[in-house]
C-alpha cells in the first residue's frame, strides 16, 4: 500500500469513478502520513539507541562515567581452569574443610576469556597482555606494538593522562612481558634493557607509572655494577633516583613503606635480581622476599593515599606472574602456592574495595594456560585410576626449581670427590625424601636427576607430578579459555559470559572512560624516531624465549 501511495497510483484511482478515487485518494494519504509519521519516530528512537552506538568504530570509547573510581585489574599468569581444581581441593585437604568451602576466586567467577593472538592459536604473555592493555590483537611477543610494528596506547598510559594514579605490582621481573605492556613499546618482549627506561618516563610518553613493586633488579643496573644484567653501561636506579623516585632494593627498603603507610611517589622497589623466589620457598625467606599479598597490600594503600583528594582514583595492575612458571616447571607443588597466594590478595583486594569510600571494581583474568595440566594421569602401564592425590603436594617443602638450584650448589662444592652412586643417595636424602617428601623415589628416577646436575628441575617435577597424579601435556602454553573473575556490579556486566581477551582490555579503558587512540597517535608521532626503527628485533618463537628461562639462582 505505501508502495502504490509513493508511486501515485492505486487500484481505485486508476478504475473507479472520480468522487470514489478522489475518497480513496484522501485515505490513501491519511494512512501514508501515519505511516511516515510512525517510520519518523521509529528512526528517531533507533538513532538515540541504537545507530548512535553503531556508528562508532569498535575502539573507540564509551561516553566518559562519572564520579571519582578505582580500577583494579589482576593477572594470574598461565593459571587454566585445571589450576583452580588442583588448588581447590588441596586446600580442603590441608586446611581439613569441607568440599563446599571454595577459593576467593570461585565464589567470584565471572565469565571466561579467548586467549589466541593475532599470529597464533597458542598465545605468549606479551600478545595477551596486549589485549589487555591496548584492547587490540597482535603477535606473540609484542610488547603493545600491532602486528604492522605502530605502537597502541595502554589503558595505563591514557589513565595516567587523564590524571588516575598508576601501578604494577608483579612477582617476577617488572620488566616482562605482562607489566612492560602497560607502559612501554617495544617490537620485541626481549628487549627488557629498553622497557626499563621507558617504565621509569625515558619513554616516548614520559612519566606513566607511578608504582612499582616486584623483582627484574638487573635491568635496572649498569653493566659495570654487580648483579646487572643489561647489555649498557645505563644506570636505570640512578636516573629514576635523580628524576626523584624513591628506589628500595631489600627487605629493609620495603620495610620502610610501611605497608603503604610511608610511601612517596613515585617509588620503584625492586627485591629480587630476577623473580621473587616461589611461594613456597619464599615463605623460609620472608625476611629476604616480600609475597604478592604484601606488595599488593603496599600498593592499594599507597594509592589510595595519594589519590585521597585528587579528582581521579586509580589503576593497579597485580600480576601473580609465577603461576606460569610453575606451569612451565610443570610443578604442581609450587603452582598450588602460587595460586593459594593469588586468592589470598584477590580477597585482600575485595576487602579493600568494599572498605573504600570510592567507587571501584576488580577484574582478574589470565593471559593463557601454561603446561596443558590435568588434575588426573593415567601412569604407564597401568589402567586408568579415578583419583589424584594432594597429599603429595602438601608433604613437598620446596619447589623443584630450589630442588635443582641446591643440587647445583652440591656439585660445585664437591666438583671432584663425586661418584654417581654417593651423589644420588644424597639427592635422595637431602632432596627427595627432605625436599620433595616423597619416601619411594626409583633408582631410574634418581639416576635421572644425577644426571641433569646442572639442570634438575623438571626432574624432580616429574617425579612429584607421578605420585600426585598430576598430568601435563606441555612445557608451554595452551589455547584452552581461561576463566574472568570480578568483584561484580552493573559495570561488570559487560564482561558475562565468553569473551575475546581483547574485551577485558575494551572493558578496562571503558571503565576509566579512556581514549586510548589519542594516546596511540602520540606514540606514533614519537616513537618513529627514538625506536621503531631502530629495533630490528623481529617476531620469533616467543615460547621458546620464555620457556628457557635459567633456574633460580639467589636474589
Ligand atoms: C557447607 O555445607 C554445610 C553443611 O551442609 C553448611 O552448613 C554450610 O553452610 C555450607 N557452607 C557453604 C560455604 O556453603
Ligand atoms: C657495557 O656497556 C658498554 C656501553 O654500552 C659497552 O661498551 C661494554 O662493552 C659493556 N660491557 C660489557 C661487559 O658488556
Ligand atoms: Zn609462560
Amino acid at each position: 500500500m505505501v508502495h502504490a501511495a509513493l508511486h501515485g497510483t492505486s487500484a481505485g484511482a486508476v478504475n473507479g469513478s472520480p468522487a470514489k478515487a478522489a475518497r480513496l485518494r484522501e485515505i490513501v494519504l491519511f494512512v501514508w502520513a501515519l505511516v511516515a509519521t510512525a517510520a519518523v519516530i521509529v528512526l528517531a528512537v533507533w538513532a538515540q539507541h541504537g545507530h548512535h552506538s553503531d556508528n562508532r568504530s569498535p575502539d573507540s570509547p564509551r561516553p566518559r562515567p562519572h564520579g571519582k573510581r578505582n580500577l583494579i585489574f589482576m593477572v594470574s599468569d598461565g593459571m587454566g581452569p585445571a589450576s583452580l581444581s588442583l588448588t581447590r581441593s588441596f586446600r580442603q585437604l590441608v586446611d581439613d574443610i569441607p568440599i563446599n568451602d571454595t577459593l576467593a576466586l570461585d565464589r567470584h567467577f565471572w565469565g571466561t576469556s579467548r586467549t589466541r593472538s593475532s599470529n597464533s592459536l597458542v598465545t605468549d604473555s606479551a600478545a595477551g597482555a596486549t589485549a589487555f592493555s591496548c584492547g587490540r590483537k597482535s603477535y606473540n611477543g609484542a610488547i603493545s606494538m600491532l602486528p604492522d610494528f605502530t605502537p597502541c596506547g595502554t589503558v595505563l598510559e591514557a589513565a595516567k593522562r587523564a590524571g588516575y594514579h598508576t601501578g604494577l605490582v608483579v612477582t617476577t621481573d617488572i620488566t616482562d612481558a605482562t607489566p612492560a605492556c602497560f607502559a612501554s613499546h617495544v617490537n620485541m618482549r626481549t628487549q627488557m634493557d629498553e622497557i626499563a627506561l621507558h617504565e621509569i618516563g625515558e619513554g616516548p610518553l614520559g612519566h606513566v607509572v607511578d608504582l612499582m613493586l616486584g623483582g627484574g633488579r638487573c635491568h635496572f643496573l649498569a653493566n659495570s655494577s654487580e648483579g646487572s644484567c643489561r647489555e649498557d653501561d645505563v644506570d636505570v636506579a640512578g636516573i629514576a633516583s635523580k628524576k626523584g623516585w624513591t628506589y628500595v632494593d631489600s627487605r629493609a627498603g620495603f620495610d620502610s613503606l610501611k605497608l603503604g603507610k610511608d610511601v612517596k611517589l613515585p617509588t620503584l622497589g625492586l627485591f629480587a635480581r630476577n623473580d621473587i623466589p616461589f611461594e613456597l620457598d619464599r615463605r623460609n625467606m620472608a625476611d629476604v622476599y616480600p609475597s604478592l599479598s604484601e606488595m599488593a597490600t603496599t600498593a592499594l594503600a599507597a594509592l589510595e593515599q595519594a589519590t585521597r583528594d585528587t579528582e581521579e582514583g586509580f589503576f593497579l595492575m597485580i600480576e601473580g606472574s609465577r603461576i606460569d612458571h610453575a606451569g612451565h616447571f610443570n610443578d604442581p607443588a609450587a603452582q598450588v602456592r602460587e595460586v593459594l597466594e593469588f586468592d589470598k590478595t584477590f580477597q585482600i583486594v575485595l576487602d579493600f574495595l568494599e572498605k573504600s569510600d570510592t567507587e571501584g571494581v576488580l577484574v582478574s583474568t589470565s593471559d593463557h594456560e601454561t603446561g596443558g595440566l590435568s588434575t588426573a594421569l593415567q601412569e604407564p602401564g597401568h589402567l586408568p585410576v579415578y583419583n589424584w592425590y594432594p597429599s603429595f603436594l602438601a608433604n613437598a617443602k620446596s619447589s623443584a626449581e630450589y630442588l635443582a638450584y641446591l643440587l647445583r650448589q652440591h656439585v660445585a662444592s664437591k666438583e671432584a670427590s663425586l661418584s654417581k652412586e654417593s651423589l644420588k643417595e644424597w639427592i635422595n636424602t637431602n632432596l627427595v625424601i627432605e625436599g620433595l617428601g616423597i619416601t619411594d623415589a626409583l633408582d631410574g628416577e634418581l639416576s635421572l636427576v644425577a644426571a641433569n646436575a646442572a639442570d634438575a628441575t623438571t626432574a624432580f617435577a616429574a617425579i612429584i607430578s607421578l605420585r600426585a597424579h598430576v598430568g601435563w601435556s606441555s612445557h608451554g602454553h595452551s589455547a584452552v579459555d581461561v576463566n574472568i573473575y570480578s568483584s561484580g556490579g552493573p559495570a561488570a556486566e559487560a564482561l558475562h559470559g565468553n569473551r575475546e581477551n581483547t574485551d577485558v582490555g575494551k572493558f578496562l579503558r571503558d571503565y576509566l572512560g579512556l581514549d586510548l587512540d589519542d594516546i596511540t597517535a602520540e606514540l606514533n608521532e614519537k616513537l618513529i624516531p627514538t625506536t621503531a626503527i631502530n629495533n630490528q628485533a623481529m617476531p620469533m618463537a616467543a615460547a621458546e624465549v620464555e620457556g628457557s628461562r635459567p633456574g633460580w639462582t639467589g636474589a
